[in-house]
């Protein structure tokens, strides 16, 4: 998630055993023109390991060079965006614009395919909007260029997050290819997760938005559907413990200005899911240093946070 899925929270949710993460999206053209702050968004944390890459773009020979790289930079698995819906991105004709031609479509996947040895997955939505439901329709076409799984949000580009996700389409989609089919869209619990699988009979699951704040969430989730005994919830301190290592990773990664700034969405978040104390959340996404507070909090010193 763009703005959101970085190495330090990468590192989070991976920390709590969740064995695939993706990168924020990066246009392919960014990629090419100025590696460093693309490989810095990408992974540039070397010993992450490897990540899966999203990329977007709509120049077939540049989203395979722009994938060569990804690849050159640890990906072991390239994703192609057609589903984001925001208008900076669909006004250039990428992402979920791209469901609208399939033919483009087809071209650069069989162009990546043809320029990567990982495996190459696309993300897309239902369609561009209710008239235009192709996503079956898509996939099956992009499987046939070889792209190697699918992962569908349960929305059209028309909903951008409005609505709830469909997750009955999104079995029509399973339906269509032999590829597996990841669901995605509107998992906040660890039921939901169970759900949207029974639902669509997919293979796997996607979170966004419901790990904001809470990486663990996801280790209980995989727990759950695979029918393990799912993990406990973490304590307070352990929450904290984890925002203060996000917070330490996002200084070391951006450096501490940079970092302090990047990484104050996720102490809001973090305080909206521990403590639900407002007053809280105002401190920490405000103060010049946070640090102190957090590692107050991890060590369970309730007084010193009050
Ligand atoms: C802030 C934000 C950034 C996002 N960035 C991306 C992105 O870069 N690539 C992508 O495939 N989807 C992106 N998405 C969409 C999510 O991956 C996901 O498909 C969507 O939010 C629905 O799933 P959820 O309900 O689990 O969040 C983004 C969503 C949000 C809210």
């Amino acid at each position: 998630m763009a703005g959101v899925t970085d190495a330090p929270f990468r590192a989070a949710v991976r920390g709590f055993g969740t064995p695939l993460v993706y990168s924020e999206m990066v246009a392919s053209a960014e990629l090419l023109r100025d590696r460093r702050s693309a490989a810095l968004r990408l992974n540039a944390d070397r010993d992450e390991g490897s990540i899966a890459i999203q990329l977007a773009g709509r120049e077939p020979a540049m989203l395979a060079e722009a994938a060569r790289l990804a690849e050159g930079e640890g990906a072991f698995l390239i994703d192609i965006n057609m589903g984001c819906p925001a208008k900076k991105v669909v006004g250039g004709q990428c992402g979920s614009a791209l469901m609208r031609e399939p033919e483009l479509a087809a071209a650069l996947v069989r162009a990546v395919v043809g320029a990567v040895s990982v495996p190459v997955t696309v993300k897309m939505r239902l369609g561009w909007d209710d008239d235009q439901r192709n996503a079956p329709e898509l996939a099956r076409r992009l499987e046939q260029e070889g792209a190697t799984a699918f992962t569908v949000h349960g929305r059209t580009r028309a909903q951008f997050y409005d609505g709830v996700a469909d997750w009955n389409f999104i079995g029509e989609v399973k339906a269509a290819v032999k590829v597996p089919v990841l669901a995605n869209g509107d998992v906040r619990s660890i039921s939901d997760a169970v759900q949207i699988l029974k639902t669509s009979n997919a293979d796997g699951v996607l979170v966004g938005r419901g790990a904001f704040g809470r990486p663990w969430i996801i280790s209980q989730m995989q727990a759950a559907v695979r029918g393990s005994p799912v993990p406990d919830e973490p304590s307070d301190a352990v929450k904290w413990e984890v925002a203060l290592t996000q917070y330490r990773g996002s200084l070391s990664h951006y450096g501490a200005e940079l970092g302090r700034r990047v990484v104050r969405k996720h102490l809001g978040w973090y305080a909206e899911q521990i403590s639900k104390d407002k007053l809280l959340r105002d401190r920490l996404v405000r103060a010049s240093d946070p640090e102190p507070l957090l590692v107050a909090l991890a060590r369970g010193d309730v007084a010193a946070a009050a």
